[in-house]
């Protein structure tokens, strides 16, 4: 049996209920791209609300972290990731927690007491020592010597600046053949921390306070990659299991070695996993130029850039029994994985399409450019060409230019860029195409279009609605909002007559660049005011909307066509969905 069938048996056998991995592009959250921790999707639960399975949760939950990006090609760092987890939502707290992950490690896993150690919270000025865990470490047979006693940054944990948290203890393995030291020494990097039991009892409010919750939880979580890592003895997580049949795939369609290959093979492996996650979600992303589109684009083409450099013919199908291989693995654990596979190996196929056009044109131009350059700077102009013209994204160039020892003009790169997108809305008149840009064309028109819905929603159904969500494709868009009851068959027929009046008013679109606060006093929308940068750009459309967003969108709205809303159901308590096209 593999780790994520003996970790989900094993807290099964002790009341624990398997919930499913929530989706990788959450629901409901606008301010981030991926579901990046196991706990993530379960804050309002450890916040009090009751879950419907009950009060002892365990599962494995599907991540996607973008601030590895940049080491992916080492040993050990993943795009996409698993993280096993286990809750007691106000159940049991610091002994059976400690207890149960003891008894995994040591009976279960059969890892030997020696090779563990564990930290646990020093405490502060507000939060005492965590003498409970250690007592119960020691009485489990962990010898004192081996508990380190360590402070905020390494034994407390909490998601992002806000919402439940605590003090943690931590499990660590020792990974080497050399004798084990008596005494544990957290900074010694043969101990690797395989697990992470947090004990969340406060909340962290925006004001910096910290308040005790009414609710003790305990919420643990477990890489999978590195613990599978550890079990089979490997300091390279891709020679493990999880990651073989992939690497022998990417061996035979290159023809190459993976001890030889090793940086760009773990590049293409890593890279093609979080793509097929990526489209195979529910929500139909595809790659495009905007938020997970784009990351989704940047990660196959990083890829195909790496398959080129293993001498790989990328005008081929390539990516095909690599991705087939990542299919087999998972789809018996996730029905999206079996659900969208064709429509996975077609964004995979038409991506790889779309960029061989220019790729190879792109890397001679990339070649002599660096051949004529007289400072070690690529400039803006020919980064926005590499960008606009070859479609090389800007990471792309800069990952380039460094294995150059050459840097990339990047602010330069975005005022370019930022020139361009004013222009392209105006090529969404119709009067200019062309690169890339013209790509999001629609979706340039829906982004504007989602504005008018959640004002025309304000003046129909409530003033009180608030934007919770929303997705764009170039075929339609999703929007997702507060409201506590379905849209009766009027209301829908108003709001869509309200959108297609301001749409046929062919009100104008503007933008202003402010200060954040100014913004927000000035009545613009904002959806997550927190997550915004300082200064801000708030689009203006005639006098109907206001809203802080970050673009793009298209110059008048008469471009839009019409308006119609496909459906309106429940997205989850208190949210309700529409998905509606422009005709
Ligand atoms: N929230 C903790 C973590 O992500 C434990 O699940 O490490």
């Amino acid at each position: 049996m593999n780790l994520k069938d003996k970790f989900i048996d094993y807290f099964k056998s002790n009341g624990h209920i398997q919930i499913p991995s929530a989706p990788l592009i959450p629901e409901n959250d606008p301010s981030v791209l991926f579901n990046t921790a196991g706990m993530q999707p379960l804050i309002p639960y450890l916040l009090g609300k009751k879950h419907p399975e009950g009060t002892r949760l365990c599962d494995y939950q599907k991540c996607v972290r973008l601030t590895d990006l940049e080491e992916i090609g080492d040993k050990t760092h993943h795009t996409f990731f698993e993280m096993l987890g286990n809750w007691s939502l106000g159940d049991y707290f610091k002994k059976e927690s400690i207890e149960y992950s003891f008894e995994f490690l040591t009976k279960v896993l059969n890892i030997p007491v020696d090779r563990l150690a564990v930290t646990v919270f020093e405490g502060n000025d507000d939060i005492p020592r965590d003498e409970v865990a250690a007592t119960i470490w020691r009485e489990l047979g962990i010898p004192e010597e081996r508990i380190a006693y360590l402070g905020l940054e390494d034994n407390f944990w909490i998601a992002g600046d806000t919402g439940p948290c605590g003090g943690d203890t931590e499990i660590f393995y020792f990974r080497s053949d050399e004798d084990i030291p008596k005494v544990f020494d957290p900074k010694d990097d043969r101990w690797v921390e395989i697990w992470n039991n947090v004990f969340m009892e406060y909340r962290k409010n925006a004001d910096g306070t910290i308040e005790e919750l009414e609710q003790k939880n305990v919420d643990t979580g477990m890489g999978l990659e590195r613990v599978v890592a550890v079990l089979e003895n490997v300091d390279d997580n891709y020679k493990t299991s999880i990651w073989k049949e992939i690497i022998e795939a990417i061996e035979s369609v290159s023809k190459k070695t993976y001890n030889e290959n090793e940086v760009s093979m773990r590049i293409i492996a890593d890279h093609i996993r979080t793509a097929v996650f990526i489209s195979a979600d529910y929500a139909g992303i595809k790659p495009s130029n905007t938020d997970q589109g784009y990351i989704l684009r940047r990660l196959i083409r990083r890829a195909i850039r790496h398959g080129k450099k293993l001498g790989i013919d990328t005008n081929t199908n390539w990516t095909l029994p690599i991705a087939l291989e990542v299919i087999a693995k998972y789809e018996d654990y996730y029905s999206e994985i079996k659900d969208n596979k064709e429509i996975v190996l077609d964004v995979l196929k038409n991506e790889s399409i779309k960029f061989n056009r220019t790729l190879e044109k792109g890397l001679k131009e990339f070649d002599k450019l660096i051949s004529h350059i007289d400072n070690s700077i690529i400039d803006k102009e020919n980064a926005f060409r590499l960008y606009d013209t070859y479609g090389f994204p800007i990471e792309l160039t800069e990952e380039m230019a460094q294995e150059k020892g050459l840097t990339v003009d990047i602010q330069g790169f975005y005022e370019k860029f930022k020139a361009h997108q004013e222009l392209s809305r105006t090529a969404s008149a119709g009067k200019f195409k062309g690169g890339l840009a013209s790509s999001g064309e629609m979706e340039t028109k829906y982004h504007t279009a989602t504005h008018l819905l959640n004002a025309a929603l304000k003046v129909v159904v409530d003033k009180n609605v608030h934007q919770k969500g929303s997705n764009i494709t170039e075929e339609r868009m999703r929007f997702d909002f507060s409201c506590d009851h379905k849209l009766t068959d009027e209301e829908k027929k108003q709001v869509e007559e309200l959108v297609n009046k301001w749409i046929q008013e062919d009100l104008p679109v503007t933008m202003e660049t402010m200060n954040k606060n100014d913004a927000v006093n000035s009545g613009a929308e904002a959806m997550f005011i927190e997550k915004y940068a300082d200064i801000v750009n708030v689009y203006s459309i005639g006098d109907v909307s206001k809203e802080i967003c970050g673009g793009p969108h298209v110059e008048h709205t008469g471009v839009l066509g019409v308006f119609r809303i496909k459906k309106e159901e429940a997205s989850s308590a208190g949210v309700r969905r529409i998905k509606a096209v422009l005709e």
